[in-house]
Order: structure tokens, then sequence, then C-alpha cells
């Protein structure tokens, strides 16, 4: 099993170059990962260390190919008791419901009883051009916070 799985929420592939970024630099301290674009409850281990990196579509809404593991989780009413996590999401403040796709995950996970590392991040994509450069220092601490906890 890999030490850290990266599971993104995309629609246009912002999220996704994120994810695949912090995934080239957990490798380079020595993690190994797994990385998802997009999930389903099947494909993962509810137990271990889970980077969620999603964007917001809609109106305040978890993009649609990380919507179904958010569903699946509520509805089985899934034991995440055994399960880390770290939350980073990417949005714009154009919109009322500015990161709402993170704010919800975070919620359903920690409702499920997982347990959350580090402060969620929430990338204004109207401020930060380039998404990767905030969530790479963001990293930086997640690591230190993982490697103590
Ligand atoms: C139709 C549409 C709806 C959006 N709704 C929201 C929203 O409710 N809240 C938010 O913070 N950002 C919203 N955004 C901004 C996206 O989350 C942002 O552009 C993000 O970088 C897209 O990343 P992605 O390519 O990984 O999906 C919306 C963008 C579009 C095109």
């Amino acid at each position: 099993m890999s030490d850290i799985t990266l599971i993104s929420g995309s629609t246009l592939g912002s999220a996704e170059y994120v994810a695949e970024h912090l995934e080239e630099k957990l490798n380079q301290v020595g993690f190994t990962t797994e990385i998802l674009h997009g999930a389903e409850l099947d494909e993962l281990k509810c137990e271990g260390i889970w980077l969620i990196v999603t964007s917001t579509h809609g109106a305040g809404e978890i993009p649609d190919n990380l919507l179904p593991l958010f569903k699946q989780i509520e509805q089985q009413k899934v034991d995440l008791s055994h399960l880390k996590f770290g939350a980073i999401g990417l949005g714009s403040k154009e919109y009322d419901t500015f990161c709402g796709g993170i704010v919800t995950a975070d919620r359903i996970l920690q409702d499920r009883g997982a347990k959350r590392i580090g402060d969620r991040l929430e990338i204004d994509v109207t401020e930060h051009e380039i998404p990767e450069d905030p969530a790479e220092v963001w990293l930086e601490n997640w690591i230190i916070l993982l490697k103590n906890d």
C-alpha cells in the first residue's frame, strides 16, 4: 500500500495538475504515492493517508468525477476512523460559494471519523495564476505535521 493516496476532483484539469505536482514533491522526499483523478469507493482503502485536491463547480459543488465517492461515503456511512487526510481546494472568489467543493468534502470525511492533518487550503485561482505555488508551500508544512502526528 502506498504511503499517500492523492485524489483529485476536477473538470478542466487544474486540480489534477496541482495533484500531480504535489505527487512529484512527495516522491522527492521519499513518500510512495498513488494518484486517482476522480474516484469511487471500491477503488480505495479507507485507511492510511489521503490528500484531496478538488476544484468547485456548479454552485459550490464537488466536481462530477469526485461526487460519487463522497455520496457513497455518506450513504454507506463508511467508517473512516483509521484515515488521515489533507484538504486542498481550488476555487474562485467571484463565486459566493468559494471553494464549496473542498468544504463539503472536508465535512463529510470528518463526519465519518477521519482526522484532518493541518489546515484546509483554499486557493483563489483569480489571485494565484499558478495554483501549484501556494499548494507547494502548504505541502511543506503538511509533511512536517504528518511526520509529527
Ligand atoms: C461553471 C463554473 C462554476 C464554478 N463554480 C464555482 C463555485 O461555486 N465556487 C468556486 O469557488 N469556484 C467555482 N468555479 C471556479 C473553478 O473552481 C476554478 O476555475 C477552478 O480552477 C477549476 O479547476 P478545475 O479545472 O480543476 O475544475 C466555477 C467555475 C466554473 C467554470
